[in-house]
């Protein structure tokens, strides 16, 4: 499937891309003078971001990944996330710079934050390339954004559809066409779309309640108005 197929718009180019991580390095950078840093990244989505955002730093620093799956009812805030990977490296004493591409319900940031506190570092922050507010059901808030989007579906740059596009150099929203597909595979859980989050065919996009993965872009069987989970 050709990518224009797929795109209804790009909403940051390559070029923005670029020049909005650099204003981020730079300020991140300055932050952390003095600090010894820890840069957590949440898989799979943020490997793009996070390739860009740490070969700008100018200092000493660890990084390290941690995977986790989010279930649960679309509409409420009572999801439930699973750790699939935990950390490696050790973070107790140290500045952790937590990376994501998206925050959207900040469920997935909200239990990351909460994990790592067991590890007692010295302090944790959060920096998302994307944020959706008006989607947000945790308490979460990120220190630095790169930049603020409504609540579309969005890929490229890290983030999928149907676990492909992350590797566009552009961040674009999907055409409502396959986003009521996606919504018309979500509804049919006799095809086994949305049940085995590993085959990587979901995405993480859920409808309604049960055990189906949740993610960063909206709920297509939500609403009509890309109510998101
Ligand atoms: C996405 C995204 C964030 C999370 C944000 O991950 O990468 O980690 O969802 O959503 P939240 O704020 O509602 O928790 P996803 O579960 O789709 O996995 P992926 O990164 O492997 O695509």
């Amino acid at each position: 499937m050709s990518f224009a197929k797929i795109v209804k718009e790009v909403l940051f180019t390559k070029e923005q891309i670029k020049k909005r991580v650099d204003e981020m390095v730079s300020r991140i950078d300055k932050d952390y003078q003095g600090k010894d840093l820890v840069v957590v990244a949440l898989l799979k989505g943020s490997v793009v971001f996070l390739a860009d955002l740490v070969r700008g730093f100018t200092r000493p620093l660890a990084f390290d990944f941690i995977g986790v799956s989010s279930y649960g009812s679309s509409t409420s805030s009572i999801g439930m996330v699973t750790l699939e990977k935990g950390i490696t490296v050790d973070i107790t004493g140290k500045s952790v710079l937590v990376v994501d591409d998206i925050l959207d319900t900040g469920r997935s940031l909200n239990f990351v934050k909460n994990y790592l506190q067991k590890f007692k570092p010295k302090e944790i922050k959060i920096c998302v390339l994307l944020e959706k507010k008006e989607t947000r059901l945790m308490d979460v808030r990120a220190d630095y954004v790169g930049f603020e989007i409504p609540n579309v579906f969005v890929l490229g740059y890290g983030l999928d559809y149907e676990d492909r596009y992350r590797h566009l150099p552009y961040i674009a929203s999907l055409k409502e066409e396959y986003y009521n597909e996606l919504s018309a595979k979500i509804t049919e859980p006799s095809e086994g779309i949305v049940q085995d989050r590993t085959a990587g065919s979901s995405n993480g996009r859920t409808a309604g309640s049960g055990p189906v993965g949740l993610g960063s872009n909206p709920s297509p069987a939500a609403s009509n108005t890309a109510k998101n989970v």
